[in-house]
């Protein structure tokens, strides 16, 4: 291994309902394929997102290999999200990992998937220790770093924003992902409705909204319904930032996950940062949500530092939290 050479990282990224896969050197990203699953009715279903994964990540893979401008065996290692996720998501994407390690004969590196948000983030933007409001369907958290780990400062106390945004657009008719379709009803919303705000200390809560909201239904119009949603949740979101950079004197905000591709969210953290005189970035919108890049890069910082881990060893982690990884990277 060459320290002063950009490794080439292929990621696999499979927690839930996205299969991605992805090549980068460094912040270049050679290639970036995913298709996900959509349920036709409901939440996601671990059993059939499993098979979604199974059935697309050959087809996914063929056309990565087609399409691939350097040879695969210029690879220098195969990163998987590794955990936290869907377990049977889980094991599809680390069995093709090994499968593709072991024939490329390429070091494995298993990747925590929060962290590969964060690190997405930190590749790509010019957040330098940024306070990170890691925002996604199954995890609402406040990141920052402090002696050799990502601490949680903060999280949701009940379910995750877009959980939350998904359940209220289940309820109102809209198609599922809930966030997109709740953030362009909401442009058209004008009055605020009373709804329940939960924060405590740096962290939330949003259930009691959704009930709140839910209960809404056929008395405001939808707009109104998912204008006021929007407004009291991210209100929650931004407070609780606005805590985390003041206690830290961090000097930036990081704003990343599937719910960071939402325009108020934007803006209200691009407020707190500005009264707070911090900087702040975001991901671009196409690579808020889950990707293979994120694996990848968080992959390339992993594979700088040598941190692999034995296929024997590379059993899955389906309850991995942020704050249980060692960060030997930074
Ligand atoms: P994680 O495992 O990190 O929790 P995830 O499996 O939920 O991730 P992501 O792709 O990171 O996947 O996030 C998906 C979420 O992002 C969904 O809840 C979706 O509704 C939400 N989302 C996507 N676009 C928007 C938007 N414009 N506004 C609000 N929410 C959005
Ligand atoms: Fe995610």
């Amino acid at each position: 291994m060459d320290p002063q050479k950009t490794p080439v990282i292929l990621g696999l990224e499979g927690t839930a309902h996205t299969a991605g896969i992805s090549v980068v050197k460094g912040s270049e990203i050679l290639i970036n394929k995913s298709t996900t699953y959509l349920p036709t009715q409901g939440g996601i279903h671990p059993r059939e997102a499993a098979d979604y994964l199974s059935k697309h990540y050959p087809l996914l893979l063929q056309e990565v290999i087609n399409e691939l401008s350097i040879n695969l065996k210029e690879i220098d290692a195969i990163a998987f999200s590794r955990g936290p996720g869907l377990g049977p998501c889980l094991r599809i994407t680390a069995t093709i990992a090994r499968a593709l390690a072991l024939y490329l004969q390429k070091p494995l590196i298993g990747v925590n998937h929060c962290i590969a948000h964060v690190e997405l983030g930190r590749m790509i933007t010019p957040a330098r220790d940024p306070v990170v409001l890691y925002v996604s369907g199954g995890n609402t958290q406040l990141i920052a770093f402090l002696n050799q780990k990502y601490r949680i400062l903060g999280e949701t106390l009940d379910v995750a924003i877009g959980n939350a945004l998904d359940a209220l657009g289940r309820s109102l008719g809209l198609s599922h992902p809930g966030g997109p379709n709740i953030e362009r009803e909401a442009s058209e919303g004008k009055k605020l409705l009373l709804l329940p705000y939960t924060v405590k200390g740096m962290s939330f809560s949003f259930s009691g909204a959704v009930t709140a909201a839910q209960r809404l239904i056929n008395v405001e119009s939808v707009q109104d319904i998912c204008f006021s949603f929007q407004e009291y949740t991210f209100s929650a979101l931004a407070e609780a930032t606005e805590r985390a950079l003041s206690c830290t004197k961090k000097p930036s905000v990081l704003l990343t996950g599937g719910v960071a591709a939402n325009m108020r969210l934007r803006q209200m953290i691009q407020n707190v940062a500005d009264e707070q005189g911090v900087e702040f970035h975001v991901v671009p919108k196409h690579l808020a949500g889950d990707n293979g890049a994120m694996i990848a890069m968080a992959g390339t910082l992993m594979y700088k530092v040598g941190e692999f881990v034995e296929i024997i060893k590379s059993s899955v982690r389906p309850r991995w939290r942020t704050d249980q990884v060692k960060v030997s990277w930074l």
